[in-house]
């Protein structure tokens, strides 16, 4: 293992971070779980951040894709009828309540908010753009310029002129004492007063339901309702990206945007619809999907293997209603983490919706966000046995996302092991 980290290093980015003192392989998986290079098996609550969603080694899924590979061809570019594309997006245009909706599929997040952004300026004829602080949408030119966390943002060009909202920032002194409904009022009189005053002749609105990387940080339900009426008052487009909170994930709706009330102009996708297959997109309204004044491709969007298994995957996930999973096992275990957490001081706050929950780890002295006990707990619970992820502004937010075939025994035995480990964190940083 020293051996193989040791040739990551050599010839891998230093900015792409590996989680554990000491990295794991990871060589099988099955069901909720994975084993290492050493025979040692985990529960998986991170699944390959979020991608994962039914799980490993689903025989649904491969056996659709071997049938596919059987066939001879993996790509052909969109350059010819894809059957499996199609069928696709028929499927994902009707699920997203847009209007006339169509999809354009790409091999990532990134990508898909790239082409939205695309779409949106197009359609716009401006490159002003809001996003939201703490904000996380990819790794390339123009999603960074867009991303409102600094640990993240590794280049200060932009092709935009951003603007960075009010949302997911309750915790300041400002905010802290109001209502959902006086932050979501302060919210949106803030967003008229910046539209009044800064940003003239804005495109659109980008904004995730949950922050991802952000730390599963989130707006009270109805804040984007609220900006949408605003926004949609000026002709401002809003793009939800729902690359970690798709396909039912938060339990309560199939789209995160779904707990707004509002239906978005576009939505970006990648993550779990493939389970572990590169496939991302955008689904929207067919007007402005069609108005790109110039040509576009993607060379392996929407290949005939992703599409299959992404297909095959989301017929599973309906068939199965993984959604209804989704609500009852994580609501069962944000209870049982919040109940466990109360008498911790280590723990600064138990949140999350569905299958996406987090946990603060704060220094029990003087509250502040402690990346170094996220950092703990992520050694505590892979030594019980159990995947986890961390994320937030401060590194200091442990991300859970399970899979969504997870079974109630896996879902208290996670639990389980969670509460040890916070227990034994706790202890340790009361010393
Ligand atoms: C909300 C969100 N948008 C976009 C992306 C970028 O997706 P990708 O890494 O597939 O390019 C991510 C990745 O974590 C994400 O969480």
């Amino acid at each position: 293992m020293d051996e193989l980290l040791a040739r990551h290093r050599a010839v891998l980015p230093n900015w792409m971070g590996l989680y554990y003192d000491h990295p794991l392989e990871l060589v099988s998986g099955s069901g909720s779980r994975v084993t290492d290079s050493s025979g040692k098996s985990y529960l998986d609550f991170f699944c390959g951040i979020l991608t994962n969603m039914l799980g490993y080694d689903v025989p649904e899924v491969r056996e659709a894709v071997e049938r596919q590979l059987a066939k001879g061809i993996v790509h052909i570019s969109t350059l010819y009828l894809i059957r499996s594309q199609v069928e696709l997006a028929e499927k994902l245009a009707r699920l997203s309540g847009i209007e006339n909706a169509k999809v354009f599929f790409t091999n990532s997040g990134t990508e898909a908010n790239e082409t939205a952004l695309m779409l949106a300026t197009a359609a716009r004829g401006s490159n002003q753009v809001l996003a939201m602080r703490n904000s996380y949408h990819g790794r390339s030119f123009g999603a960074v310029a867009i991303t409102g966390n600094v640990a993240w943002k590794s280049s200060p060009l932009a092709p935009f002129g951003v603007h960075y909202l009010h949302g997911t920032d309750r915790h300041l002194p400002a905010f802290a004492r109001l209502s959902d409904e006086e932050y979501i009022a302060a919210c949106t009189a803030d967003l008229r007063h910046l539209l009044s005053m800064a940003a003239r002749d804005v495109a659109c609105l980008i904004a995730e339901p949950v922050q991802g990387v952000g730390g599963f940080t989130m707006p009270p339900d109805g804040l984007f309702g609220a900006y949408a009426a605003v926004l949609r008052e000026r002709g401002i487009l809003f793009i939800s990206d729902e690359v970690q909170t798709a396909w039912g994930r938060t339990g309560e709706h199939f789209w995160g945007i779904g707990a707004h009330g509002v239906t978005p102009d576009m939505m970006t996708f990648a993550k779990g619809l493939g389970n572990g297959f590169a496939i991302g997109g955008v689904i929207a309204r067919g007007d402005l999907m069609d108005g790109l004044p110039g040509s576009g491709i993607s060379t392996f969007g929407g290949n005939p293997l992703s599409t299959t298994a992404a297909s095959a995957s989301l017929d599973y996930l309906l068939d199965h209603d993984l959604q209804a999973n989704a609500a009852v096992l994580g609501s069962m275990i944000i209870t049982g983490l919040a109940e466990a957490a109360a008498p911790l001081r280590a723990v600064g706050e138990v949140r999350g919706k569905g299958l996406m929950f987090a946990v603060d780890l704060v220094d029990p002295a003087t509250g502040a966000p402690s990346p170094a006990l996220a950092t703990r707990m992520l050694e505590e619970t892979r030594e019980r046995g159990l995947l986890i992820g961390k994320g937030g502004l401060s590194g200091h937010a442990l991300r859970m996302a399970p899979p969504m075939t997870l079974t109630e025994a896996d879902a208290k035995e996670g639990l389980g092991i969670l509460v040890d480990a916070l227990r034994a964190v706790d202890a340790e940083a009361a010393r």
